[in-house]
């Protein structure tokens, strides 16, 4: 199957111009003028005028099906990486977890299973590390050679996720050796649990609490903490879900003296604010970890996209209904399961408020939603470029399109949108995966099972300059 895409402007992180592509099979064959005319017959042409042809956008952070509270995230690899399609994204990177006391290879066969088959667009691992022992160290240098060479660590949700200094600590030596990366999820979960428990006692049981509860100086001692550790072990480390101002404090001082120390943020933190926690339980939907956070930290975290102190933005999506699911914490907000919906928003929410905003080019936009995790993540230039030899994994985008964000017509498998009623412009028209075309004008055209997983190789911190 050859396809043309003509009259569009290409945009990607280094610039923009005006070309054709073509494509063959599932890769980029041509880029040039006027292919047609140069003689380059195709099956199809798709007629691009007045849109940008982007790469397909890249979320390194999401989580389908995580166990979580005694429930699960609802999107599955099937409802999930159709949501994201329909908003442009075109690759996910999940995070398999392993179950405290068993081994990660029963985490990551689970995390295969559940995607195999099913994903409609391609998808990587990232491994949560619950154990952090002689026989888990030793596997983890088997993942890195598997392709899933990334190791996520916690200092919150003690008794869950949490690992001490020293765990984190042995564990990023074990990267030292391996080329693995570690991404830290920052903030000091024991005193946060013990504020929380305060609150409750004082009978403050609301959502809202959740977000009280979670100083951001905890994130900010965290973040610090576990870049201090990354620097004695010599070796990079990626925060997830940066959220507040104190923690990107921290980001810029070690970057500015060298540290190897990356970092997302998520729409999230750039949209919504701890006001919108506070409608009663109706609070529970915006409950996720970190917690949104005053209005004034939101600014800054644009600031930080802008001068690459944060490179990435991913969705943490983590959807749970707020029927029955939130529902579990009505009477204490440490019973809500943390998560929010986000990976069929994330392409369109950072076109309008970055590029339309006047805040970010649309070079950077393409940067932070695709090339830059693409980079970090081991999977460039195969995804987030629009280069000869790489995916077809492309977006046909109009800059111009206008969209409201609602439950009743997003594809994400929940019933609740943080964004209800939200006009944002910008929106994907064709999405392209492996030169297959899988959303055209808001209709599904791809299968379940057409998603590959992509074996990554290690963190290409050289190129993150
Ligand atoms: O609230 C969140 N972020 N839920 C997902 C788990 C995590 O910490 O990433
Ligand atoms: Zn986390
Ligand atoms: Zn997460």
């Amino acid at each position: 199957m050859r396809t043309l895409i003509t009259n569009g402007t290409i945009v990607t992180a280094e610039g923009s111009s005006e070309a054709d592509m073509l494509i063959d099979g599932e890769t980029i064959a041509h880029i040039g003028r006027d292919l047609a005319g140069a003689g380059m017959a195709a099956d199809e042409t798709i007629d691009a005028a007045g849109r940008y042809v982007i790469p397909g956008a890249i979320d390194v952070h999401t989580h389908m099906e995580l166990p979580f509270g005694g429930t699960f995230a609802k999107d599955t690899f099937e409802t999930g990486t159709r949501a994201a399609a329909f908003g442009g994204t075109t690759t996910i990177v999940d995070f398999a977890v392993q179950t405290r006391g068993r081994s990660l290879r029963e985490g990551l066969d689970a995390w295969h299973a559940k995607a195999e088959g099913k994903a409609v667009a391609d998808y990587g691992f990232h491994m949560i590390m619950s154990d952090v022992n002689d026989d888990t160290l030793a596997e983890m240098d088997h993942l890195v050679a598997e392709g899933v060479p990334d190791f996520k660590l916690f200092t919150a949700y003690p008794g869950v996720f949490y690992s001490d200094d020293g765990a984190i600590f042995r564990a990023m030596q074990q990267t030292a050796k391996n080329g693995g990366l570690i991404m830290m999820h920052a903030e000091n979960g024991m005193a946060i649990d013990v504020v929380a428990a305060d609150l409750v006692s004082a009978g403050k049981t609301d959502p809202y609490y959740h977000g009280v509860a979670r100083y951001p100086i905890f994130e900010g001692e965290a973040t610090n903490r576990v870049i201090r550790l990354a620097e004695a072990a010599g070796v990079p480390v990626y925060i997830v879900h940066l959220s507040a101002r104190d923690a990107l404090d921290e980001l810029r001082a070690a970057r500015d003296r060298g540290a190897m120390a990356f970092a997302e943020t998520c729409p999230q933190y750039l949209f919504l604010s701890l006001d919108d926690m506070k409608d009663g339980f109706e609070g529970a939907k915006y409950i996720c970890s970190p917690p949104l956070r005053p209005a004034d930290h939101q600014e800054e975290l644009w600031r930080g996209l802008v001068k690459d102190d944060l490179q990435v933005v991913s969705t943490d999506h983590c959807p749970f209904d707020f029927e029955g699911q939130k529902e579990l914490g009505r009477d204490d907000f440490r019973k809500v399961p943390n998560g929010l919906p986000g990976v069929e928003d994330r392409v369109d929410l950072l076109h309008d408020g970055g590029v339309v905003g006047g805040r970010l080019s649309r070079e950077r936009w393409v940067e932070v939603i695709s090339t830059a995790p693409a980079k970090l993540f081991g999977m460039y230039p195969r995804k987030g470029a629009v280069a000869v030899g790489s995916d077809a994994d492309l977006v046909v985008y109009d800059p111009n399109r206008t969209r409201t964000i609602s439950a009743r017509t997003h594809h994400m498998d929940v019933d609740y949108s943080c964004y209800e009623g939200r006009e944002v412009q910008g929106a994907s028209d064709v999405v392209l995966s492996r030169g297959a075309v899988i959303v055209r004008d808001g209709e599904f055209t791809g299968r379940p099972g057409h998603g590959q997983f992509i074996k990554r190789s290690t963190a290409d911190v050289a190129r993150m300059g």
